[in-house]
């Protein structure tokens, strides 16, 4: 089996500015880094991190120097995949130095670890919000998962194929899932798909497999279901996941604050 930490949509800014004007991502990131860190006694031996996004709000190189120093801190491997906020350029030059990025064109990506595939699909389509899966990035991962064996299969993509019944992000939703479904071969072992976008916890199906999302680190979307449902976001509440492959898989998200105690029953 093998272990990651999900982290998701951390919206980091260039040192200096706020994002949207309200949050310093760069510190909400590095207290983050240092509330997990102080988790992992707790948690045990990790494989890597999975990034599912949304790593810089601005595409600056800056931001993304200041997301890598801290996700450096973590001293895990890093695996990861761009968001609707993201800048191709800016992502594929910050993780220029992983096996798994491809030199040019879509950041498509697979990375075998012991019993374990993790495929890495890019949503991004630059200069809007909503998410799509290219022929190429299809034909990607049909033959990803075809050549993957006996192994556990994870597919980190930034857009979810599911809605969330939020209006304005099911706007900027992944425009073709029914191009992934067609894309997954009909005799593949279990997959599970996880991602972001949607600053929450959500849980669907596509053709079969499960479809997870993790907390925003930085932010969360009201469930507000109304037709005239404010658009914006809420500072809270924020958080991270675990995903466990191999027979006794399981992926759980986990709150960034959490509670005192633990107290005796
Ligand atoms: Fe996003």
């Amino acid at each position: 089996m093998a272990r990651f930490l999900q982290l998701t949509d951390l919206h980091v800014v260039a040192p200096g500015t706020l994002c949207s004007g309200v949050l310093d991502t760069g510190a909400i990131f590095r207290a983050a880094v240092e509330r997990i860190l102080a988790r992992m006694p707790a948690i045990g031996r990790l494989d890597g991190v999975l990034v599912t996004g949304d790593i810089s709000e601005d595409g600056s190189a800056a931001s993304y120097d200041l997301a890598a120093q801290e996700l450096a801190r973590l001293g895990l491997p890093v695996y990861a995949v761009p968001g609707n906020h993201d800048c191709r350029d800016a992502f594929r030059a910050a993780f220029g130095g992983q096996a798994w990025m491809p030199p040019k064109g879509k950041i498509d990506w697979l990375a075998d670890l012991p019993a374990t595939r993790l495929i890495g699909l890019d949503t991004l389509v630059e200069g809007q919000g909503a998410g799509r899966l290219e022929p190429e990035s299809l034909a990607f991962l049909t033959d990803a998962l075809k050549s993957a064996g006996a192994r556990s299969v994870v597919v980190a993509l930034h857009h979810p194929p599911l809605r969330t019944g939020i209006r304005f992000m099911d706007n900027i939703g992944l425009e073709n899932p029914e191009d992934l479904a067609a894309a997954i071969p009909a005799k593949c072992g279990p997959v599970i798909f996880v991602a972001g976008h949607v600053h929450g916890v959500y849980v669907g199906m596509i053709a079969g497999h499960r479809v997870v999302t993790a907390p925003s680190l930085c932010s969360a979307f009201a469930l507000d279901r109304r037709h005239d449902a404010q658009i914006g976001f809420m500072t809270g509440p924020t958080g991270y996941a675990f995903l466990d492959t191999g027979s006794e898989d399981s992926w759980t998200a986990q709150p960034l604050m959490i509670g005192d105690g633990p107290f005796a029953f």
